[in-house]
């Protein structure tokens, strides 16, 4: 993802790449400079890039899946501080999906059991992956309950997918179907540019997707 994206900022005429942090390498003087972080590494390292952005009040977009609940936590006061878009899948049509199936699971309430089945490339490090729980939460609280509820979790790993998710919804006399695959990560990579242009002057608090894709472009 983060080479996806140092390739497409450069494709970007009013886009600027300041510079891609790599292991070891110190983080502050180049966040220091930047008007925006893109964060795609891994817990461990959103970690530093929270601590880092907060110290130089810069605007963060965050696309790490997999935080426990402390790295959350971290995120979370790290909202207070600076604008910080967070979001387990930058693509507009899950953002869709995650709206119609919050609607539909309030519609049909708790008699219909719900599953989420995710397939994924073999190199994903988490499990269920950041999109599947996001949907899982999102129709848990449309239910009134807490974390990911009652929805059940399918995975699979198989070849290079880059990312499919389906939620049924069933009933003792029927069974409804949502889908989404992506074709390309780029539809990611699009997404957190789209993110990055928009989180700049924004106020301190924590933003999504639904944020940048459905919220009045003065607001
Ligand atoms: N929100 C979305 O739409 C979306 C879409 C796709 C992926 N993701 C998530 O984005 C993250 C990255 O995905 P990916 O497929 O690009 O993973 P990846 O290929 O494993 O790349 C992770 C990158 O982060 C670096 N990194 C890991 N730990 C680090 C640390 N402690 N300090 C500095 N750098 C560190 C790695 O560096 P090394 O090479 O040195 O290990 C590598 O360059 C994952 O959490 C994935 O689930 C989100």
């Amino acid at each position: 993802m983060g080479q996806s994206i140092a390739m497409s900022v450069q494709q970007h005429s009013e886009l600027e790449l300041l510079g891609i942090w790599q292991r070891g390498q110190d983080l502050n003087e180049l966040v220091a400079a930047a008007d925006v972080v893109i964060d795609f590494s891994l817990p461990e390292g959103t970690e530093l890039v929270l601590e880092t952005v907060v110290r130089h009040g810069k605007p963060l977009v965050c696309g790490v899946s997999g935080l426990n609940e402390r790295q959350l936590a971290q995120l979370v006061g790290a909202s207070r501080e600076v604008p910080l878009l967070f979001d387990r899948n930058m693509s507009l049509g899950i953002a869709i999906l995650e709206r119609s199936v919050q609607e539909a699971a309030a519609s049909l309430g708790a008699d219909f059991a719900v599953q989420v089945s995710e397939v994924h490339h073999v190199h994903k490090k988490d499990a269920p992956s950041g999109t599947a729980l996001k949907l899982g939460e999102a129709i848990a609280s449309s239910r009134g309950e807490t974390g990911t509820g009652a929805v059940q979790f399918e995975v699979k790993r198989r070849g290079e997918v880059p990312g499919d998710h389906e939620v049924t919804m069933t009933s003792t006399t029927e069974r409804l179907t949502f889908a989404h695959s992506v074709t390309t990560r780029q539809v990611f990579v699009d997404g957190a540019l789209a993110a990055a242009a928009w989180i700049i002057g924004k106020a301190p608090g924590r933003y999504s997707m639904q944020d940048v894709l459905f919220s009045h472009p003065n607001s």
